[in-house]
């Protein structure tokens, strides 16, 4: 894999990083972004070490300027880009009727929007190379949970973009592959913001019972050389993707169950 060149958003923590470390011990150069320059320079220091050339991007994900910035450092340090991987990304935790709209239009702009400037102003160099695009969704791009409407709408919406990108890039040679992992030991639930927009600061759930985000890229880095269209992680992923199209009621009520027996549920007084 020697030159080729990964960009990954969000690479400054959890999947992301594990991301970086993963394509460069592959020999891939890397491109990471984020919005903190600490731990962005933290993790560009660590992937220094397996040998390969690596760039920082400090953005937001959300403004289409920025991810032009990502992409234009990108061609200037390496000249191309060879796979392309949308992973940042937040979660909100709020009933919908307690939800601040700002917060709601915050979540879609970097979520959504922000994998769709990043593929749009790195698509014509993507073309170039025959390269590859990797959605980091989530098992709630195809199932609903309640208290997530924000998070669940975003990756419903990056999975539809996908889907549709996927058979237009046919003839392009483009690689599109969307990876939905279940739960993943990260920062993420400690960011995931509330009705406010403040964060959590705290996780929900019980971080030793999920996947390592090492196990994430391993999988996704397999998905990748093996061209998979999907990777729904674990069994219980691929049964939840089974019952929700086969028995939609069914995933209705272990949805509503789960949500309802997580730590502070949201659910219990309403
Ligand atoms: N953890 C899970 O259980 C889980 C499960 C399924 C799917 N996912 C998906 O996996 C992806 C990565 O999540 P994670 O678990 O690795 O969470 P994380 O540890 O919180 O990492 C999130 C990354 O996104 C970046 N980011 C956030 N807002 C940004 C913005 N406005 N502009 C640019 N970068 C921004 C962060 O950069 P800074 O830290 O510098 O802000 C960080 O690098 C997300 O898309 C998430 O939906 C996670």
């Amino acid at each position: 894999m020697k030159n080729k060149v990964a960009v990954i958003t969000g690479g400054s923590s959890g999947i992301g990083e594990a991301l970086a470390y993963k394509f460069s011990q592959e020999n891939f150069n890397i491109v990471i972004t984020g919005t903190n320059k600490d731990r962005l320079n933290n993790v560009l220091s660590k992937i220094k070490k397996n040998g390969v050339s690596c760039e920082g991007v400090i953005h937001d994900i959300s403004s289409s300027n920025d991810v032009k910035k990502m992409v234009d450092i990108s061609i200037r340090k390496f000249g191309r880009i060879d796979v392309l991987i949308c992973n940042a990304g937040i979660s909100i935790r709020s009933l919908f009727e307690d939800l601040d709209l700002n917060t709601f239009e915050k979540l879609f702009r970097i979520n959504f929007l922000g994998t769709v400037y990043s593929v749009k102003h790195s698509l014509p160099y993507l073309i170039k190379t025959s390269g590859t695009i990797i959605g980091i969704s989530s098992l709630n791009g195809f199932i609903a949970t309640p208290t997530r409407t924000a998070y669940v709408s975003s990756k419903h919406a990056m999975q539809g973009f996908f889907d549709s990108l996927r058979l237009e890039l046919k003839r392009k040679n483009v690689h599109v592959m969307v990876a939905s992992p279940g739960y993943v030991h990260s920062n993420f639930r400690k960011n995931t913001l509330k009705s406010d927009g403040k964060k959590e600061g705290a996780s929900s759930r019980d971080n030793a019972k999920m996947m390592s985000p090492e196990t994430v890229a391993d999988r996704v880095f397999d998905g990748y050389t093996s061209k998979k269209r999907d990777l729904i992680f674990t069994l219980r992923g691929k049964l939840a993707h089974l019952i929700k199209n086969w028995f939609p009621k069914i995933a209705d009520y272990l949805a509503y169950k789960e949500i309802l027996n997580e730590r502070e549920s949201l659910l219990k007084n309403y």
